[in-house]
């Protein structure tokens, strides 16, 4: 039996759910009972029937599963799979900037801290972050947090007062210049580019559409001879599974390290040994999933 045999016999022996991110790398992607964008793998982790998660991602994607959805076990494969924006704001941090801005809400991205989504009032993540600043009335006063390229960009699109936290993702804040595109545009006429709201905003600006990874899976299947600025593992994955069509990568090179942590033998082996078990302390959690639920209706 090879690897992927094993994993797949022993996660229908056990019942377990394998839940895998869009920049999972392509044969994880391939295995998984569904993939997906960070909303689509929220609602899916909330409505899971399976009592155990395998969580295919980083840390607060399988926190955010397991507060959603507190009977099942969740598993994140590599325990130290992080992301370096969600740790870009603590819940002290947070608390001290609500005190700087009385009577303002706060809205968190997803890629944030349980303890940090315990302080907020409502969650976003990249496909619903204009949805949901338009639901608050419009001289209200918002704190966007932790990304500032998502809160900046989301804010122009929903007319909203938002204050940004001056966080932002490593991958997309300096992963693509002006130089990827204008070398990609000589080499690649006609082509358009879309863009993850996550990149620097004069790389926003040049867009032809801002996606989370979700929308541009779709904008993918129905366009052809595009440039994509998010995580180069999710341009090889929209390769293989549209072989053909022209697809390219704005920089090749950017891609989440955290995200290749995982691997099939992680994964395998998160399935025998049910490691590594992800837990949120009871209190943060059912403060947490409160921002998390309003999302979910507004977003619905
Ligand atoms: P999506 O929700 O668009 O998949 O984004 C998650 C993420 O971490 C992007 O860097
Ligand atoms: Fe975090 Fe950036 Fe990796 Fe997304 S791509 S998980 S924001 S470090």
């Amino acid at each position: 039996m090879n690897i992927t045999q094993k994993i797949d016999k022993l996660r229908r022996e056990k019942g377990a759910l394998i839940l895998a991110h869009n920049y999972q790398i392509t044969p994880i992607q391939d295995l998984a009972d569904h993939r997906g964008d960070s909303l689509q793998l929220s609602v899916l982790a909330e409505q899971a029937q399976s009592k155990l998660i395998v969580f295919c991602g980083v840390r607060f994607m399988a926190e955010t599963a397991a507060i959603l959805n507190p009977e099942a076990k969740v598993l994140l494969p590599v325990a130290d799979a992080g992301c370096p924006m969600a740790d870009m704001i603590t819940a002290e941090q947070l608390i001290e900037f609500k005190a700087e801005h009385p009577g303002a809400k706060v809205v968190c991205y997803v890629n944030s801290s349980a303890a940090v989504k315990a302080e907020s009032d409502v969650c976003c993540t990249s496909s619903n972050a204009v949805k949901i600043l338009r639901s608050f009335p419009k001289d209200e006063t918002i704190l966007f947090v932790p990304d500032q390229n998502l809160g900046t960009w989301a804010a122009k699109q929903a007319k909203r007062k938002v204050i940004v936290w001056p966080g932002y993702c490593p991958v997309h804040q300096w992963g693509f210049t002006h130089r990827n595109l204008a070398n990609l545009r000589a080499s690649h006429p006609g082509f358009k580019l879309i863009a993850h709201p996550e990149c620097d905003e004069d790389i926003v600006a040049e867009a032809d559409e801002v996606l989370s990874t979700g929308q541009m899976e779709k904008y993918v299947a129905e366009n052809d001879r595009l440039m994509i600025a998010t995580d180069a593992t999710f341009t090889d994955y929209l390769k293989h599974i549209h072989p053909h069509k022209e697809l390219v990568a704005l920089n090749n090179r950017a891609r989440c390290r955290n995200m290749l942590k995982i691997t099939l033998p992680d994964l395998l082996s998160a399935l025998e040994k049910e490691k590594y078990e992800v837990k949120v302390d009871p209190d943060v959690a059912r403060r947490a999933k409160r921002c998390l639920d309003r999302m979910l209706e507004l977003s619905t």
